[in-house]
């Protein structure tokens, strides 16, 4: 098949692109400033920014399958909003998979998201997500919880944000996540594009473990051989620190992040059976960083 996958030489971008070239199919890239040195050779690569419909527009023609994947992180505040990006970006995407006829549209969404959702990412995805259901495409949707592997950003953000031995967390990292591998997420994506059982589906993925982020912190040091106690901060202290820091653009956490920091990222009815795995079939956190 021919496949145009957004967002394609980012962190989940670049390991879909490798998949779908193991599985045979044509792959393009396409993103704003292609970075055809993280794909394999085979891949070609396409300029477009998803909020100018024109910009992408002729990258969808003569595709069979578009997986969107475009993103901006939850993580850290942008100059760019979640909602032109998410929102109006997917809304341009779907419209150009419709002027071209494409067959099947795997839309990449995240656990949480929901158009009334309180972060601006949840939201926009929300909305973006309601937008694929509106179209008359064969969609495919994926609502995965955090996802870590090469290149992800759940490793380097946790160590970004704690020390070793002795932590601070707002309230004592507590809130639920249910990791998942790259690895398995991409080949869950490729089944999604090659098979029609899947069809106007929605699937929720998560990890075999249900972890903290106190929990994900433990297990990076702790195969690095050290230990971590963590403080419980106040959420509301937290919450209350990043609200004063929001203005500041030095600064790239804000209201919004305090937000997606309480979110319980758990899925609740782990769909991986729709692809005939197994929580103990995917790989753990713990596995990941000990052979790092
Ligand atoms: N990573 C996770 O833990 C996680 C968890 C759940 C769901 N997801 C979802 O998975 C998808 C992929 O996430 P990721 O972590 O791989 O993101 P990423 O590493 O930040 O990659 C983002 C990609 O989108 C491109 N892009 C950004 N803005 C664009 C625009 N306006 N027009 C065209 N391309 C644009 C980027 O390239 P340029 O900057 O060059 O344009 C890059 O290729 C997203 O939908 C995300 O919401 C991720």
């Amino acid at each position: 098949m021919d496949v145009l996958v957004t967002g394609g030489d980012g962190f989940v971008g670049r390991h879909l692109c490798a998949e779908l070239v193991d599985r045979g199919h044509d792959v393009e890239s396409l993103s704003r400033t292609p970075d055809p040195s993280v794909l394999p050779a085979e891949v070609t690569t396409a300029s477009g920014d998803v909020r100018e419909f024109s910009s992408i527009e002729g990258a969808f023609e003569g595709t069979d399958a578009v997986v969107h994947l475009v993103a901006l992180s939850p993580l850290y505040q942008h100059r760019i909003s979640q909602e032109e990006v998410h929102a109006e970006g997917t809304e341009n995407a779907v419209e150009a998979a419709d002027a071209h006829g494409v067959e099947r549209f795997v839309q990449m969404s995240s656990i949480g998201t929901h158009p009334d959702g309180r972060t601006s990412y949840t939201h926009a995805k929300g909305i973006a997500e309601w937008t694929v259901y509106q179209s008359d495409l064969d969609w495919v949707v994926f609502r995965p919880s955090m996802i870590f592997g090469d290149g992800g950003e759940l490793i380097p953000f946790t160590e970004r944000f704690t020390t070793p031995y002795v932590t601070a967390l707002p309230e004592g990292g507590r809130p639920p996540m249910q990791p998942i591998w790259v690895g398995d997420v991409v080949s869950m994506l490729a089944e999604g594009v090659e098979d029609d059982a899947h069809v106007r589906s929605t699937y929720e993925l998560g990890g075999p473990e249900v972890l903290t982020v106190a929990d994900v912190a433990r297990k990076i040091y702790r195969a690095r051989g050290q230990s971590l106690r963590v403080l419980p901060v106040p959420m509301a202290l937290a919450t209350l620190g990043l609200t004063l820091v929001d203005p500041l653009s030095v600064v790239p956490f804000g209201r919004d992040q305090a937000r997606q920091m309480k979110m319980n990222l758990a899925v609740e009815g782990n769909d991986i059976g729709a692809f005939g795995r197994e929580a103990a079939d995917l790989r753990t956190l713990g596995a990941y960083v000990r052979s790092n």
